[in-house]
């Protein structure tokens, strides 16, 4: 018997990570910066959450739920390269993430949501403190529960929307009940008294994890997108297998109108230069935009003009393999230039854009 045990051990023994590689961890965040910033500190609006500071497990464990589709977001799986990293680079980005500290770093500090703080503090105590999410809200690593506190408000109220909805699955329990009683402005309240938990007592700059230098292995996919150090702003991605130019192009234009960004320009380079008689590898650069967002944006700070209209280009290389390029919009998340609401647009320009050009580049059916 206990032979069988032994051996049932082995042959449960979840996958052993040797070493982590903190650069290869730092190299995938690159992806993951697209939309949840440098430190992953991500932004307000529901769709950056934090992903800094998370418990290595829980990381692991969520990046799972993704690949396998538990949890939905094509755009992130896609755009990161989910599905083709192996479980090293899951458990490298993972640890690399869960060492960032953002508490303290003034720059990050979660502001305080309206609602009711004391009233949700009895509610946080009742439910969330006991044992799991504790008092100060950090949560209980050890044991793979999340930090509330940090997280940004937009987002926890999603979260708790989608365990209500049973979209979503709370404490690895498909049927837990523990936001059923709440109203929406309990939820409200709940929310106000985790946001007043990421108050700064010693302020300090948070750091990126040292890594030490060792043989630069990037992680190659030729599905992810990739950024190049050397091409720090740019993104790129190539068109999949059996996805021709008029594929990826009508892909684009239908994406964007389901996103309601409007493509609003159309340079065909390469065939304007054949009229002329010149040959050069296929070119065509296509401009959308979303003019009341833009102008919101804008008028918040004008530096942000500079990126629109929002572009992605489709080139063929020396190889004639056909790529999307669009600039790399990570400083939109990373800024801290636009706050709140408008911070909320900026991320969803930024995510929209990328939606449009994985849509292209995998030529997705409607
Ligand atoms: C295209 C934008 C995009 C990219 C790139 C991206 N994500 Fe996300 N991520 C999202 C969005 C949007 C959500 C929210 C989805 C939801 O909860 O429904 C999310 C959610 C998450 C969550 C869940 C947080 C929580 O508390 O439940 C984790 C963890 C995460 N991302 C990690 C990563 C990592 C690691 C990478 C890089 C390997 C990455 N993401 C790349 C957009 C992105």
């Amino acid at each position: 018997m206990r032979l069988l045990v032994a051996a049932l051990c082995v042959l449960w023994l979840p996958f052993e990570a040797s070493a982590v590689d903190l650069l290869n961890g730092r190299l995938i965040n690159k992806r993951c910066a697209l939309c949840h910033g440098t430190f992953g500190q991500g932004a307000p609006g529901p769709n950056s959450p934090r992903i800094a500071g998370l418990p290595k497990d829980y990381l692991i464990e969520i990046l799972n739920d993704f690949i396998s589709g538990k949890r939905d977001s094509e755009a992130m799986v896609m755009a990161s390269g989910l599905n083709s990293l192996t479980e090293q680079d899951i458990h490298d980005v993972a640890a690399y993430l869960s060492e960032i500290d953002l508490r303290n770093d003034p720059r990050f500090v979660i502001p305080a949501a309206s609602g009711d703080a004391e009233a949700g503090e009895t509610l946080f105590m009742g439910e969330c403190r006991r044992g799991c999410h504790q008092r100060d809200g950090y949560g209980t690593p050890r044991k793979g529960v999340p930090p509330l506190a940090g997280q940004h408000t937009a987002y926890l109220v999603y979260s708790i929307k989608g365990f209500q909805a049973r979209e979503r699955v709370h404490d690895d329990d498909p049927e837990d009940p523990t936001f059923d009683p709440l109203s929406d402005s309990q939820i409200a309240d709940l929310v106000a008294f985790v946001s007043s938990l990421d108050t700064p007592t010693a302020p300090r700059y948070a750091e990126l994890p040292e890594i030490e230098l060792q043989t630069v292995m990037a992680p190659t996919t030729r599905t992810a997108i990739r950024i190049d150090d050397v091409v720090q702003t740019v993104a790129r991605i190539p068109l999949q297998w059996g996805v021709d130019r008029q594929d990826a192009i009508k892909a684009m234009s239908r994406r964007a109108a389901e996103l309601d960004m409007k493509m609003i320009g159309r340079q065909d380079v390469s065939d304007d230069l054949a009229k002329q008689g010149i040959t050069v590898p296929y070119m065509a650069i296509f401009q959308y935009c979303d003019a009341f967002e833009s102008s919101e944006i804008v008028a918040n700070n004008p530096t942000f003009a500079a990126y629109m209209p929002c572009r992605i280009a489709l080139v063929e290389d020396a190889e004639g393999q056909d790529w999307l390029v669009m600039m790399n919009l990570d400083m939109l998340v990373n800024h801290r230039l636009v706050e709140g609401q408008r911070a909320t647009a900026v991320i969803r320009a930024n995510q929209q854009l990328l939606e449009i050009m994985i849509a292209g580049a995998t030529g997705e059916e409607p």
